[in-house]
C-alpha cells in the first residue's frame, strides 16, 4: 500500500526545469504559483529531493491559497540537509520528515531530531539513494494517503522509472532556456510504444502558462 502520488513541476517550452546553474525561481507566472499552492493544500504530504532544498531552500507551505500545510518530506540519503534550511527553521521541523539510509551520520540524525524533525531511516539500496517503494509504504503507514512531488529532476525521474507516480501536473511556461536541467532524465525508453502516457488529459491556460494534467498509465 502506498500514497496516491502526483508529480508537479514547472518547465520551459524546451523542457527545462532550471537553468544550467540550477536557477528555477520562477519559471512559471504568479497564476501558476497559486495553482501549485492549491495543489499543495489538497495533498497530505509534499516531497522534494535534497538537491532542491540545497538549490532553492523552499518552505513547502501553503501561502498563496487557502488550506493547510502538508507534511514536508525531503529525500536525503546521507542527511546533508543544513539545520538552517527553511523546512527546519522556526519550528517548521515538526512538520518535516527527512528520509535517509539506515545507519548514516548518527550525529546529524540526532541534531535533526533535536530540532523536531522526524528522520525515517530506510534500508540501503545497491544503486544508492533512498528506497522509494519502502519510503512510500512507510509514509502510507503514517497516514499519508496523497503525496505531491515537486522535484527536482532526479527525484521526478526516479519516481517515473520506478513507476510509482499516478498523476502528472506540468506547468509549461512560454520561455526557452536552451541548455539547462532537463525536467526528466533517462527513463530507459528506446521504443515509442514504451512511452509513459497521460490519460484523461486536461489542458488549462493559467496566465501565460499552460497546465497539462493527467493520469499516468503506470502505477495504478
Ligand atoms: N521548475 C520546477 O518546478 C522545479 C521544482 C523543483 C526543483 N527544481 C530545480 O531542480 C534542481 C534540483 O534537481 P536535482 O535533480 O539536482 O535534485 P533533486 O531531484 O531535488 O534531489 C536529488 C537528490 O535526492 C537524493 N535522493 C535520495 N534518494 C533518491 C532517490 N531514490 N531518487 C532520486 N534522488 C534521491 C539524492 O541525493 P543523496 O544521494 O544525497 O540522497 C539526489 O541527488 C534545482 O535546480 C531546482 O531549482 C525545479
Amino acid at each position: 500500500m502506498r500514497p496516491h502520488v502526483t508529480i508537479s513541476y514547472a518547465q520551459t517550452l524546451d523542457g527545462r526545469l532550471a537553468t544550467r546553474t540550477g536557477s528555477s525561481q520562477w519559471i512559471s507566472g504568479p497564476e501558476s504559483l497559486r495553482f501549485a499552492h492549491e495543489l499543495r493544500a489538497r495533498h497530505d504530504a509534499i516531497m522534494v529531493g535534497i538537491g532542491t532544498v540545497l538549490a532553492d531552500d523552499p518552505r513547502l507551505t501553503v501561502r498563496l491559497a487557502p488550506g493547510r500545510d502538508p507534511l514536508r518530506v525531503v529525500l536525503d540519503s546521507t542527511l546533508r540537509i543544513p539545520p538552517e534550511a527553511a523546512v527546519l527553521r522556526d519550528g517548521a521541523a515538526h512538520g518535516t520528515v527527512v528520509a535517509c539510509v539506515a545507519g548514516v551520520a548518527p550525529a546529524r540524525r540526532a541534531a535533526l531530531e533535536a530540532l523536531g524533525a522526524t528522520v525515517l531511516a530506510l534500508p540501503p539500496r545497491p544503486e544508492g539513494g533512498v528506497d522509494l517503494a519502502a519510503l512510500m509504504a512507510a509514509l502510507y503507514r503514517r497516514g499519508v494517503a496523497s503525496l505531491m512531488v515537486e522535484g527536482g529532476a532526479r527525484v521526478i525521474t526516479a519516481l517515473l522509472r520506478a513507476r510509482l507516480a499516478d498523476r502528472l501536473a506540468v506547468c509549461v511556461a512560454p520561455k526557452i532556456l536552451g541548455e539547462g536541467i532537463n525536467a526528466i532524465g533517462d527513463l530507459g525508453i528506446t521504443r515509442l510504444a514504451d512511452a509513459h502516457m497521460l490519460n484523461d488529459v486536461t489542458v488549462t491556460l493559467c496566465g501565460a502558462d499552460v497546465i497539462v494534467q493527467g493520469r499516468l498509465d503506470v502505477g495504478e
